[in-house]
């Protein structure tokens, strides 16, 4: 289920008869600035002072370690389960991922980190939002040594807070995605936003081929153009179309985020006695991205005809162990090989990692949520096995 469609199509309308098709493109003045007014709301939402947006939430997190120095030979931490994303970004700046080991939700495990941190420099940390759950990041820092800069992914969370600070404001900067299964989307897009002046600018010159971008393609205050001519960037901006959609999904954002809360309520409500639980997961600041579930304890049986049919619907997937499926895969890229080899082999002994037992985690997303006929259905597929 998508919403504000009838403002969606407003906007593209508008930004598609103003010609405005391109942030850079100097027509823009004549239509409603979406780039501008989405940053400004996605500000908002993290309360960040600046942002940038982004083709996606790949290149958010590739230019926001490269615009936080991260380069050649580094190493960075992530969390071991997470999407593909997240240790392609680290690898094509050339730096080394450093896997943490995850909790059930995917979130990185505390008590783990000293020990995968032994030995190691990190120069900076992605610290993954996953699932609506808010991560600890301020623990995360307290562990982490001083120097190492600390990048949210909060692709998975949009809207999350840890003790009333939105994700995306705890960490030295956050970057995120608006791809079509996140809870803001835009089809394609990401964003980059940090209390650090510099730090966006040099976001947006990198995705802007390393130009300086016009002062309000930064942020919401006034900017001076900086000069930027040491940077090698790319084009990874978004497009005028995708920052329209994004500011009416920005618009309805609460109104669809109660709408997921209604539907997660109505299913855990259907769990009461089934042979499926719902993972403890409704901690303070959570956003319903999605709505893990597992087979109880001694239901192996009753739970797996109930992910079945959930599954054959579409309404329930597995959980994304990305890093696994990396160590099963023949991969043909010489990086991501010796990324499985060297790291994922060597640094966790099989059963060190959650990976592999994290097979029994399901997830129904929250398009499902939003959408009452799809939670009346869940709810009697899982009534059906009581
Ligand atoms: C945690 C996380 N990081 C990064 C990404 C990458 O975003 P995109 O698909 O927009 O490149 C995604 C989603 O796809 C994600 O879930």
């Amino acid at each position: 289920m998508r919403r504000n469609l009838d403002v969606v199509l407003a906007s593209v309308s508008e930004a598609t008869h103003a010609g405005q098709w391109s942030p850079t493109d100097v027509r823009r003045q004549v239509a409603p600035d979406f780039d501008l007014m989405s940053r400004q709301a996605i500000c908002e939402l993290t309360g960040t002072g600046f942002g940038a947006l982004s083709s996606s939430g790949s290149a958010a997190l590739r230019y926001g370690l490269e615009a936080l120095g991260v380069g050649w030979g580094d190493v960075v931490a992530i969390p071991s389960s997470t999407w593909i994303a997240v240790p392609e970004a680290v690898l094509s700046v050339g730096a080394r991922p450093l896997l943490i080991p995850t909790d059930e939700v995917g979130n990185m495990r505390l008590d783990c980190m000293p020990e995968a941190l032994a030995g190691h420099s990190p120069r900076a940390a992605i610290v993954v939002h996953s699932n609506g759950i808010p991560a600890d990041v301020g623990e995360v820092r307290r562990i982490l040594p001083d120097w190492c800069r600390v990048l949210e992914d909060f692709s998975q969370a949009h809207g999350a807070s840890v003790e009333g600070r939105p994700v995306g404001s705890l960490g030295d900067a956050g970057a995120c995605s608006f791809h079509a299964t996140k809870l803001i989307a835009c089809g394609e897009g990401g964003a980059f936003v940090s209390d650090d002046e510099d730090l966006v600018h040099r976001f947006g010159a990198l995705t802007t081929n390393g130009r300086a971008p016009r002062p309000p393609q930064i942020g919401r205050l006034d900017y001076e153009p900086r000069d930027n001519d040491s940077l090698v960037g790319s084009n990874a901006r978004l497009s005028a179309f995708g920052s329209a959609v994004l500011h009416a999904q920005l618009g309805g954002y609460g109104e669809y985020v109660e709408a997921c809360w209604n539907g997660w309520e109505r299913i855990a409500s259907a769990l009461h006695d089934s042979p499926m639980e719902s993972l403890q997961t409704t901690v303070s600041g959570s956003v319903p991205y999605c709505l893990p579930l597992r087979a109880r304890p001694q239901q192996g049986e009753r739970a797996a005809r109930v992910l079945a049919e959930l599954q054959a619907h579409g309404y329930a997937k597995p959980a994304t162990r990305c890093l696994h499926e990396l160590s099963e895969r023949a991969f043909d890229r010489p990086s991501l090989r010796w990324f499985r080899d060297d790291l994922l082999y060597r640094q966790f002994g099989i059963g060190e990692c959650r990976l592999c037992a994290s097979s029994t985690t399901f997830f129904v997303p929250h398009t499902h949520l939003a959408d009452d006929r799809a939670v009346d259905a869940i709810a009697r597929v899982i009534r059906s096995q009581r």
